[in-house]
């Protein structure tokens, strides 16, 4: 099965083993079983909150044969059991001495709008207030939105990078509560302006803030301001 371009792109971005790897709002669970298959973390879990998607899935993965672990979740993403999970991680010791530690998680929430992801995230983040945490994030639009959200969480960027699938794009952000630099609200390193297809991009998004000048329910013109100075 070949990954979109969108799910190919955020799996080179996992570029390291994990004890816990998160698919969650996985849908048929694609992107999960490209991370199983080329082993990306100890265990992978498929979350979803639609049943019969998760009961389907389970049976393929039944199917499989596959040395590595892995588990299916029926539930909402903002009530993800993390520490449950560190909990049960005992019973692989050596494994584990090839991550970092038993606390070694990445969650990847892809394919929703920015506003739902942003809602997932405050829960994940209220149930693990004290804990390191790190995503990789592709929200269906609201990208500003996304990014201010991350600047108030205090998470800085690890890798970030712009994506073209069936005419659409999609900005793609590895981040981290442990890592240094900063989030900036309309991308910084994933701009190559010499590619037409993100200048496409740029164009497209400032048209779009141009026409909301007149929306007051959002800050357009701060927004406009911000996307006219990329490249400038
Ligand atoms: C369009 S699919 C995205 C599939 C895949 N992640 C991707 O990027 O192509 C969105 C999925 O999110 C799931 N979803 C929406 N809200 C959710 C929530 N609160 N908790 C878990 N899954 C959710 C839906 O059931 C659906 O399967």
């Amino acid at each position: 099965m070949k990954l979109s371009s969108r799910l190919q792109t955020i799996d080179d971005m996992v570029e390291r083993l994990y004890g816990h790897i998160w698919d969650c709002c996985c849908d048929h669970g694609f992107l999960g079983q490209q991370l199983l298959r080329r082993q990306a973390g100890i265990t992978i879990h498929f979350v979803d909150i639609v049943e019969h998607l998760m009961v389907a899935l389970e049976t393929d993965l039944n199917a499989l044969e596959t040395e590595r672990l892995w588990k299916v979740h029926c539930l909402d993403v903002s009530h993800l059991p993390l520490l449950h999970e560190e909990k049960s991680f005992t019973n692989c010791p050596s494994e584990m001495s090839k991550t970092n530690s038993s606390d070694d998680h990445l969650i990847i929430i892809a394919g929703v709008g920015g506003e739902r992801l942003i809602e997932l995230m405050e829960g994940i983040i209220k149930r693990h207030p004290n804990k390191r945490l790190e995503f990789l994030l592709c929200p269906v639009h609201h990208n500003f939105k996304v990014r201010e959200f991350l600047n108030d969480q205090n998470f800085g960027l690890q890798k970030e990078v712009l994506v073209k699938e069936n005419k659409r794009f999609y900005e793609v952000l590895h981040v981290s509560t442990q890592a240094g630099q900063e989030v900036s609200l309309v991308g910084d390193e994933m701009w190559n302006l010499q590619d037409n297809d993100h200048q496409l991009y740029l164009k497209r998004t400032i048209d779009h803030y141009r026409h909301k000048l007149n929306d007051s329910s959002m800050n357009a013109m701060r927004i406009l301001s911000a996307y006219e100075m990329v490249g400038a």
